[in-house]
């Protein structure tokens, strides 16, 4: 089990951490954990977000413990020296193009959603959102038109096939659970979303057991604040996916109870909370780990195939919720290190 542990910026460190005690605590046979340095951290000590023995250290492993980058100290760099560019482009060269972001509600959690409690019960949803293409890594640029303004653009765009494969990992999640899917865009605009809507449409033909549904993005993101309970498992473009998770996470309660799964065709896998660097608590010790401890049992389900011990780490963290230790993101007092200190309590 050779894990890159990538701990990044801002609270990344902080959280990673925690997340690294817990998978130690488990006592894995063949657990073996290598640091690299990515983000705003790797750029000053090597010049680069992303450098060359980072990603040889990623290309080397099993899976990817990931923290968080970014960095406003940062923001003025040539984009392609931003510390975004670390997280950007592991996801890119390792060909991880299917993001999974599960948001659940936790039993006893319904009053911390921003959402009231009768609405926010039935929350169990899956938001999977393909990470390799879209308006991310199309042609982008600042040029000056011809009357002297200056005008930025981004290329939106998919390939057939690029929809296909997500389209399959939706759906094949879906078997896997209620059996509903929903796929999001904005194909009454959108070129990119109409075809990404006729994919789809032929891939169903292969899942007749599934139900799928189309919604426009914006009307998706007002059905998750109205009524989220009505999503199984919901498959949309990078930006949309993007969006609609940060939504869903306050929807049960904290961006800091979100994690996330990047896959790629296999068992590689790079496993982050859907968080980011929040510098604004950065240093504190206020942040609250548990999307990072869920990502690694995240981590050991879908690279290790480690059922028993990612949901014994997902009870712990239940537990814990349940006792009403909470970090400040929560309305609570704990603080990162207490969190961590209370998992692996229970574990
Ligand atoms: P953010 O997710 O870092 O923070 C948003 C808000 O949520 C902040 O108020 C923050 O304090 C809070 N928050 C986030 N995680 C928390 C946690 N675990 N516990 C308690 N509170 C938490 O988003 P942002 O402020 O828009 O971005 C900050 C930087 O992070 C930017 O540079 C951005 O590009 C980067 N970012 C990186 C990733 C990633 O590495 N995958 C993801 C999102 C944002
Ligand atoms: C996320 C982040 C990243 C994204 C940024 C940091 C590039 O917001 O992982 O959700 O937009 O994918
Ligand atoms: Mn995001």
């Amino acid at each position: 089990m050779k894990i890159a542990v990538f701990a990044g910026d801002g609270i990344g460190p902080e959280v990673t951490g925690e997340a690294v005690r817990v998978l130690e605590a488990l006592g894995l046979p063949g657990l073996a954990l290598t640091y690299g340095d990515v983000g705003g951290a790797a750029w000053r000590r090597h010049g680069h977000p992303l450098p060359e023995e980072t990603l040889a250290m990623a290309r080397a492993s099993d899976a990817i413990l990931f923290g968080a980058v970014g960095d406003f100290a940062c923001d003025h760099l040539e984009r392609h020296l931003r510390p975004e560019q670390a997280i950007l482009g592991l996801r890119k060269q390792l060909g991880l193009f299917a993001n999974l972001r599960p948001a659940k509600m936790f039993a006893g959690m319904e009053d911390a959603s921003a959402l009231r409690p009768e609405i926010s019960g039935a929350i169990d949803l899956l938001i999977i959102r393909e990470l390799n293409g879209d308006v991310y890594f199309g042609e982008k640029g600042v040029r000056t038109l011809d009357d002297g303004r200056r005008q930025g653009w981004d290329l939106m765009s998919y390939a057939e096939d690029e929809v296909r494969r997500i389209a399959h990992v939706g759906f094949r999640a879906a078997m896997g659970r209620r059996k509903m899917l929903c796929s999001v865009d904005k194909a009454n605009v959108l070129e990119t979303s109409q075809l990404w809507r006729d994919v789809v449409i032929e891939v169903a033909a292969e899942y007749p057991e599934v139900t799928l549904s189309h919604m426009y993005v914006d009307n998706a993101a007002m059905q998750l604040v109205r009524n989220p309970g009505q999503f199984d498992v919901i498959v949309t473009g990078n930006l949309f996916g993007d969006i609609l998770s940060d939504q869903a996470s306050m929807c049960v309660g904290s961006i800091g109870l979100l994690a996330s799964a990047a896959l790629a065709e296999g068992s590689m896998g790079l496993y982050e909370p859907i968080h980011g660097s929040a510098p604004d608590i950065a240093g504190k010790g206020l942040a609250n780990p548990m999307a990072a401890i869920l990502s690694a049992a995240m981590m050991l389900r879908h690279s290790f195939d480690l059922e028993a011990p990612a949901a014994r780490i997902e009870a712990a963290v239940a537990e814990v919720l349940r006792a009403g230790i909470r970090g400040a993101d929560l309305g609570g007092s704990h603080g990162c290190r207490a969190i961590g200190d209370a998992v692996l309590a229970r574990l």
